[in-house]
């Protein structure tokens, strides 16, 4: 027999307790995997300004300018378990950013197999490593939220695109199978960007020739910055989404949708 309280069943009523507990909780706790550099580091700024609490990891670049005492950096590097360690972070959890990515741009006759089996262990298997070594955390956030990096790349057919396409849309995959299997406790969804001004894609755009073409290419007319992503990273890690999961946003100045 299932006991109904107030017309609502057992599992209604204490979902609604938890979401309610959520909301009350104004400073919440997030995670940001690859939060020195580029869109990582732009996320914990924006998140730190909010008021929140964020637990940031870097990899090679220990020594990050941090004016936010409501900020903590740990060192992770996802390719060695070892450090794979998150005792410091508090129960409850409510958002997670994956951010470490790579992008190697080369005719498919020059890319090794093993290649893509290294991209694959960066952004696919570290992400999986860190989501279960955190998913109680989440859960126990009520609606925590997960935030997964892919491409452009991954949805629209671009030359000398396949290594880098072959793990994200891998993990666009996963994205959406995770959303379903964790719903409706933690969401999860991706954001597909386009060129963006990081130290990532430095060797990209590192002549002012270089820049403008890439500029050129996209509607818009420049490429991305930081902030654009990291904004809506931000929208997507906060209550502010909470009716979306299972969604890649693309942002991409237009490259993908537009012909002008
Ligand atoms: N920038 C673009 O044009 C662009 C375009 C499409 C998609 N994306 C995706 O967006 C995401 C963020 O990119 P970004 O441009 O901000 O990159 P980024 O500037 O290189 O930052 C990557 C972050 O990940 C960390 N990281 C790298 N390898 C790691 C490892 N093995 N273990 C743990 N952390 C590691 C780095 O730490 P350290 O710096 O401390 O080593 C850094 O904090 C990536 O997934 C990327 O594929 C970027």
């Amino acid at each position: 027999m299932q006991l109904r309280l107030n017309g609502l069943t057992e599992f209604q009523a204490t979902r609604r307790v938890t979401l309610l507990a959520a909301k009350i909780r104004t400073v919440k706790n997030y995670l940001i995997i690859g939060g020195s550099s580029g869109i990582g580091q732009a996320i914990v700024a924006q998140l730190a300004a909010e008021g929140h609490q964020v637990f940031a990891t870097y990899n090679q670049h220990a020594g990050i300018i941090n004016n936010f005492p409501n900020v903590h950096y740990h060192h992770c590097n996802v390719l060695d378990d070892a450090t794979l360690n998150f005792d410091y972070l508090p129960d409850t959890l409510d958002g997670l950013a994956y951010c470490p990515g790579s992008i190697q741009l080369k005719p498919f006759g020059r890319i090794k197999p093993e290649d893509f089996v290294a991209d694959y262990q960066l952004q696919v298997v570290g992400a999986i490593k860190v989501i279960q070594a955190v998913t109680s955390k989440l859960k126990n956030a009520g609606n925590g939220s997960i935030v997964l990096f892919s491409t452009v790349a991954a949805q629209t057919g671009l030359v000398f695109h396949t290594q880098v396409a072959a793990s994200k849309s891998a993990l666009e995959g996963f994205s959406k199978a995770l959303a379903a299997e964790f719903a409706p406790h933690i969401r999860c969804n991706c954001i597909a960007p386009s060129l963006t001004n990081t130290p990532l894609a430095a060797s990209l755009i590192n002549t002012e020739a270089k820049l403008a073409v890439n500029a050129q290419r996209h509607p818009l007319k420049r490429i991305g910055e930081a902030a654009d992503i990291a904004q809506a990273a931000c929208f997507l890690l906060t209550d502010k989404s909470s009716w979306i999961t299972g969604q890649t946003l693309t942002i991409d100045g237009g490259l993908s949708t537009l012909r002008v």
